[in-house]
């Protein structure tokens, strides 16, 4: 009995001096040593506070040119023109590309962070232009936040994964996903091999929301999951009109694809209210696609939640 006691005590001992050093507790219960353990840096926390500063400047560019960022209307180029200032000024190598959707010239804005495998990139984007009826706040101003403050966190981080970054920010999907596929149909086959996973945030700050992962590569979708596991937020498949936004040119050529949303006109049920809160008999988003679809129109809950969720897989992903 004494000599049992004194080898828990000595094997609990030198587990806690393992795990002083870094270590890792394997399901078998074994030991392995610093060098052993894959080190995945854990992803920052994304200030809900740089969040909603972002949407405020969203909505203030609405505002400022007729109430909208729609593809070929004025706060369209001058949301992008934010985004980029932003990007350029952390150190992304960014350009624009241009294209034209009926006859009128819109913009997609890629960011490259340096460094990682060229052979290897991972990408996260988001959908910057709004209908032309409102400011899109939730839709899809949320997204591009949430890939723009990831984006500021990798900067601040000096984040150095193994494998390459790429952000992009895309014009004109409320016209049928214009930006995104051109974007893809410009990549040469090549290229097209060597993005790993594209991570899509359309509409994450749903007033009254569900918390929906999409149901795409296994991967990606687990990453995501298990982030919402962890803060005890259950979630479900995505299921509001699949191939509904700009990961859908990505799935078509092969890309594994995954994402993140928080619910456009569908109803909540009893069922959903009861596991998320918010309101029964009430769309996720009653505003979508409205002018009333303003900075009034968001859960900043359900906006910290998913960028923290985006950093989380992203970190993950790309380590
Ligand atoms: N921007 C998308 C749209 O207007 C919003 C949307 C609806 C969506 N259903 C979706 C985005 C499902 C992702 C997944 O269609
Ligand atoms: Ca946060
Ligand atoms: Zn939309």
């Amino acid at each position: 009995m004494t000599a049992t006691l004194t080898r828990r005590t000595v094997r609990r001992r030198a587990l806690i001096a393992a795990f002083a050093a870094g270590a890792t507790l394997l399901t078998s219960g074994f030991v392995t040593g610093p060098t052993a353990a894959p080190k995945v840096a854990a992803a920052p926390d994304i200030p809900l506070a740089n969040l909603t500063g972002h949407l405020n400047q969203f909505q203030s560019i609405a505002t400022a040119n007729g109430g909208n960022r729609a593809h070929g209307r004025p706060g369209y180029r001058a949301s992008l023109d934010y985004v980029k200032a932003k990007l350029d000024a952390a150190g992304y190598t960014t350009s624009i590309r241009t294209f034209t959707s009926g006859g009128r010239a819109g913009y997609n804005l890629i960011a490259d962070w340096p460094g990682g495998d060229p052979n290897q990139v991972i990408m996260a984007g988001a959908h910057l232009d709004s209908v032309t009826a409102g400011a899109g706040i939730n839709d899809n101003a949320t997204g591009s936040a949430a890939v723009l403050e990831t984006a500021l966190a990798v900067s601040r981080a000096q984040f150095r994964p193994t494998k390459h970054l790429r952000f992009a920010w895309w014009g004109a999907e409320e016209l049928g996903l214009v930006g995104s596929r051109n974007y893809v149909n410009g990549l040469s086959a090549a290229d097209r091999t060597r993005i790993k996973g594209y991570l899509n945030l359309d509409m994450v700050g749903s007033p009254n929301p569900g918390y929906f992962v999409y149901d795409d590569d296994p991967v990606i979708e687990q990453t995501f999951k298990g982030y919402f596991a962890g803060l005890g937020v259950p979630t479900e498949i995505e299921t509001e009109g699949d191939g509904r936004s700009d990961h859908a040119p990505f799935k078509n050529v092969g890309i594994p694809v995954g994402g993140l949303f928080t619910g456009a006109g569908y109803v909540k049920s009893a069922a959903q209210a009861a596991k998320w809160g918010g309101t029964s008999g009430v769309a996720f988003d009653r505003c979508y696609h409205r002018a009333c679809d303003t900075t009034a129109n968001v859960s900043t809950t359900a906006l910290d939640r998913n960028s923290d969720a985006l950093a989380h897989t992203l970190w993950t992903l790309s380590s």
